[in-house]
């Protein structure tokens, strides 16, 4: 299995740390409304930094169990909280054993998987009868509406990028009904997305953005999906307090097996 991002370095860290501050209130705002309950069985998948293992165990009062895993465990393996284990696990193998978890949660990283079918269904699968999943998945779609064309231009070169990689920038809106085609029912689904300028405090979409494009740009140059002038003109307006830039939308989607469902095992 594939990953777009290969190192796993201080400045990778810094870029899941924005990420993570900018969509954990959202996150934890959707898990407060499931309700971890004391002594449930947890599962992330593609962690990161592991920040919502670490508030899902908060939630546990003392007893029950959050695996945290990832793809790659460089970020997770020193968490040190008696209710953690970390992991490596890629979602687009079977899991051990079905019907285990209360809860799982996959953040910020269905889209960047190829087989998103079989990461559901495995995932699914994972899951106990009556039991929670959670994704949080982006949509490209508000940053596309945006006023400045150049800030647009950058969004459609990322877009056409991630198409060959197999990356599904519009994964946010078409979680929903693929959990549903695999026999979940659906609770709700909301989206979050945040309007941000390029003033320098504490803004962490642009701080995010900022990293984003840094890792992206030199992809983007080689294949010809964006000019040079286009890449500098993105950095400046990033750095502009006076101009206001859409940004992804990210969908919340809770599920939950049906009580009555069979294991297919
Ligand atoms: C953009 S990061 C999101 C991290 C974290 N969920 C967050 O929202 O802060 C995507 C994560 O997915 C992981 N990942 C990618 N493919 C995966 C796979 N097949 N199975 C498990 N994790 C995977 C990557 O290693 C990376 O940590």
């Amino acid at each position: 299995m594939r990953y777009v991002i290969t190192n796993y370095d201080e400045t990778e860290r810094r870029r899941l740390e924005a990420l993570a501050a900018l969509l954990d209130p959202f996150t934890f705002q959707q898990l407060q409304q499931i309700g971890i309950q004391p002594g449930w069985r947890c599962i992330e998948i593609g962690a990161g930094l592991g920040t919502v293992s670490q508030w899902m165990a908060e939630q546990l009062g003392g007893e029950g169990e959050v695996i945290c895993t990832d793809l790659q465990t460089d970020f997770i393996l020193d968490i040190d909280h008696p209710l953690i284990r970390s992991e490596k696990l890629d979602i687009t193998q079977p899991l051990s054993g079905s019907d285990q978890f209360d809860l799982a949660v996959v953040r910020a990283t269905h889209h960047h998987i190829p087989d998103r079918d079989a990461a559901a269904r495995n995932l699914v699968k994972a899951v106990r009868p009556g039991g929670h999943l959670l994704y949080v998945e982006p949509d490209l779609h508000p940053a596309f509406c945006d006023d400045h064309p150049v800030w647009k231009r950058f969004w459609q070169a990322l877009f056409q990028w991630g198409e060959r990689l197999d990356i599904d920038y519009y994964t946010g809106r078409r979680v929903p009904a693929q959990l549903a085609s695999i026999g979940m029912d659906i609770v709700s689904v909301r989206g979050e997305t945040v309007l941000f300028n390029g003033s320098e405090a504490s803004n962490v979409a642009r701080d995010l953005y900022c990293m984003t494009l840094d890792v992206v740009l030199p992809h983007l140059l080689e294949k010809g999906f964006l000019s040079r002038s286009d890449g500098d003109e993105v950095y400046s307006l990033l750095d502009n307090p006076e101009v206001w830039l859409m940004s992804f939308c990210f969908f919340a989607t809770h599920a939950r097996k049906p009580a009555g469902a069979v294991s297919s095992e």
